[in-house]
C-alpha cells in the first residue's frame, strides 16, 4: 500500500493540529498560526505497533518496585559547569535540546564536549547540517580542550541519512548542529518548519533511544528568546538547556530549563575566549572586581540556580526629549523596570517621568527573579541623584529584595546565601528587605547617608 499523503494545518505556535484552516489555533488561541502542510503517513509509520487496537489483549501493569531500575551511568562531558547543570552528565539514550541565538557558543560547546569524550575514549559523531567539514575544523583547531580533531563528523542535511549513519555507526554521544537544519525528504514543507522540526526530533529519539545514544540536539531560538519551532519539541526531549548571553559579550549563561534526569535549578556560567569556552569558576569576584562603584551602579545578590552570583547592575538616567521616554533594559524584564519607576515614583519620590532611563545587568548575564527589584530601583534612584552608593569603604553597594506595589520591600527565597555570598567580598552592609522595610526607607538610608558623606568631604576640603 502506497502511503497516503494528507494535507493538515499545524500551528506554529503550539503545534495543534487541525484538518481545516482557520483563522485562529483552537489550541492556543493565537491568530494566523496555522500553516499547512503535506504530510505522508504510511501505515504503522513508526514501527512501534499500537497496541490498542481491537483484539488487543491489553497490557499487565506491573508495580513499580519490580520494574528494573535503568542504569544510569552518566557520561561526563569534561566540562564540569555543562555536567552540573545536566544533573550530573549525559544519560545514554537521552535528548538533550540546547537552545540560544545565533553566535552564542552552541557549535563550540558541544564540540569542546565531544572533544573530551572522544579523548576519554567514548564513540562520538558531530551531524552538522550548517557547516562544511572544514569549517568545523576550523573551529574545532581553535579549541584547546580534549581531542577536537579527532572528532568524526559528517555533513549532511537528509534525515534518513543521518539516521542511517546514526544505526550504523552506534556512537555513544551524538550532537546534531542543528535540528531546525535537518531536512525529512518526504515532507514537502522547507527545513525548520512546524513539521519538519517535529518529525526530525521524534525520529532522532527513536533511533536514540533504540541505541542507547544521548544526543545533544542543538537548537535556533527566535528573537524573544523562545525556541524556534513547535512547542511539542520541548515535550519531547528530555532535558532542554537554555544556553544565553549575547554575540558581542564575553559572558554566556546555561541553564537548565527542563530536566527529566536532575533539577532544573541548575545554571553555569562560560566566559567566550580564543580556545573556546571556559568556566568562570568564581563568577562573583569577577563581577565584584569589575563593578565601576560610580553614580548608577549597584552589586545585586542574585541566585543563579542554587548558587548566590553577585553581579554588578547599572543605570543611567538623563533628560528625555522624546514623548514617551526611553525605558531600555538588558538583562532584566522590560515590565519589571516600569513596575520599579512606577513604585520609585510614587513611593520614594523619584520621578522619572521626563528622564529616559536605561538598565544594565553587566556582562550579558540575564536576571529573571523579583529578587533584582531593589537593585533595579537603587541604581536609579543613584544615577537620578549623582551619587555613587557603597557597602564599604571603597566596595559597592550590595542590595536584594523584590518590591509590592505599595512600595514594601518583600523577602526572597536565600536571604543568608546571598548575605554571605556579599560578606566574602567584605560588604557587609546589604541593603535587603530584613533591613529596611520600604524602597523610601531603603533609599532614604542610602542616598542620603552618601550624600551626607559627600557634604562633609566638601566641608573638610573647603
Ligand atoms: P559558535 O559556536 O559557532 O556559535 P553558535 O553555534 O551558537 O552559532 O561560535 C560563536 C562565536 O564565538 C563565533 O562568533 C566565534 C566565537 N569564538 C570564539 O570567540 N572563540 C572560540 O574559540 C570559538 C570556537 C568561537
Ligand atoms: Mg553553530
Amino acid at each position: 500500500m502506497s502511503p497516503r499523503p494528507t494535507t493538515i494545518h499545524v500551528c506554529s505556535a503550539c503545534g495543534h493540529e487541525s484538518p481545516r484552516w482557520s483563522g485562529q489555533c483552537p489550541g492556543c488561541g493565537e491568530w494566523n498560526t496555522l500553516v499547512e502542510e503535506l504530510r505522508t503517513r504510511p501505515a504503522g509509520a513508526s514501527g512501534r505497533a499500537s497496541g490498542q487496537r481491537a483484539g488487543s489483549a491489553g497490557a499487565t501493569p506491573v508495580p513499580l518496585g519490580s520494574v528494573a531500575a535503568e542504569d544510569h551511568s552518566r557520561l561526563s562531558t569534561g566540562i564540569g559547569e555543562l555536567d552540573n547543570v545536566l544533573g550530573g552528565g549525559l544519560v545514554p539514550g537521552s535528548l538533550v535540546l540546547i537552545g540560544g541565538s545565533p553566535g552564542v557558543g552552541k557549535s563550540t560547546l558541544t564540540t569542546m564536549a565531544l572533544a573530551n569524550l572522544v579523548a576519554g575514549g567514548r564513540r562520538t559523531l558531530y551531524v552538522s547540517a550548517e557547516e562544511s567539514p572544514a569549517q568545523i575544523r576550523l573551529r574545532a583547531e581553535r579549541l584547546s580542550a580534549g581531542a577536537p580533531l579527532r572528532i568524526p563528523v559528517i555533513a549532511e542535511t537528509d534525515l534518513t541519512t543521518v539516521l542511517a549513519t546514526l544505526e550504523r555507526e552506534r556512537p555513544e554521544v551524538c550532537v546534531i548542529d542543528s535540528v531546525q537544519t535537518l531536512n525529512c525528504a518526504e515532507l514537502t514543507s522547507a527545513a525548520g518548519s512546524v513539521a519538519q522540526v517535529r518529525e526530525v526530533a521524534t525520529e532522532i529519539m527513536r533511533v536514540a533511544k533504540a541505541n542507547r545514544i544521548a544526543v545533544l540536539l542543538v537548537g535556533h531560538v527566535t528573537k524573544d528568546g523562545a525556541l524556534a519551532g513547535p512547542r511539542v519539541l520541548e515535550h519531547l526531549v528530555d532535558c532542554v538547556l537554555q544556553f544565553e548571553g549575547e554575540r558581542e559579550r564575553t559572558y554566556r549563561t546555561v541553564r537548565a530549563i527542563k530536566n527529566r534526569f536532575g533539577s532544573t535549578n541548575e545554571a553555569g556560567v562560560f566566559e567566550m575566549r580564543d580556545d573556546g569556552l571556559v568556566e568562570v569558576l568564581d563568577a562573583s569576584a569577577r563581577f565584584v572586581a569589575e563593578a565601576t562603584r560610580a553614580p548608577g551602579s549597584v552589586v545585586l545578590c542574585a541566585m543563579e540556580g542554587s548558587r548566590p552570583l553577585l553581579v554588578e547592575v547599572q543605570a543611567l538616567v538623563s533628560p528625555s526629549e522624546l514623548e514617551p521616554p526611553r525605558r531600555v533594559v538588558a538583562g532584566i524584564d522590560r515590565n519589571r523596570l516600569a513596575l520599579v519607576l512606577a513604585v520609585l515614583g510614587r513611593h520614594a519620590g523619584i520621578g522619572l517621568g521626563n528622564a529616559d532611563v536605561f538598565v544594565n545587568v553587566v556582562g550579558g548575564v540575564r536576571i529573571d527573579e523579583p529578587g533584582a527589584d531593589l537593585a533595579v530601583a537603587l541604581a536609579v534612584a543613584s544615577a537620578a541623584r549623582g551619587i555613587a552608593l557603597q557597602s564599604a569603604p571603597g566596595q559597592p553597594l550590595a542590595c536584594f529584595g523584590e518590591l509590592g506595589l505599595t512600595g514594601e520591600l518583600r523577602s526572597v527565597a536565600h536571604g543568608d546565601r546571598r548575605l554571605a555570598e556579599a560578606a566574602r567580598f567584605g560588604m557587609g552592609d546589604v541593603a535587603e528587605p530584613q533591613r529596611f522595610r520600604s524602597l523610601r526607607d531603603a533609599v532614604r538610608a542610602v542616598v542620603a547617608h552618601e550624600r551626607a558623606a559627600a557634604d562633609r568631604v566638601a566641608l573638610t576640603r573647603s
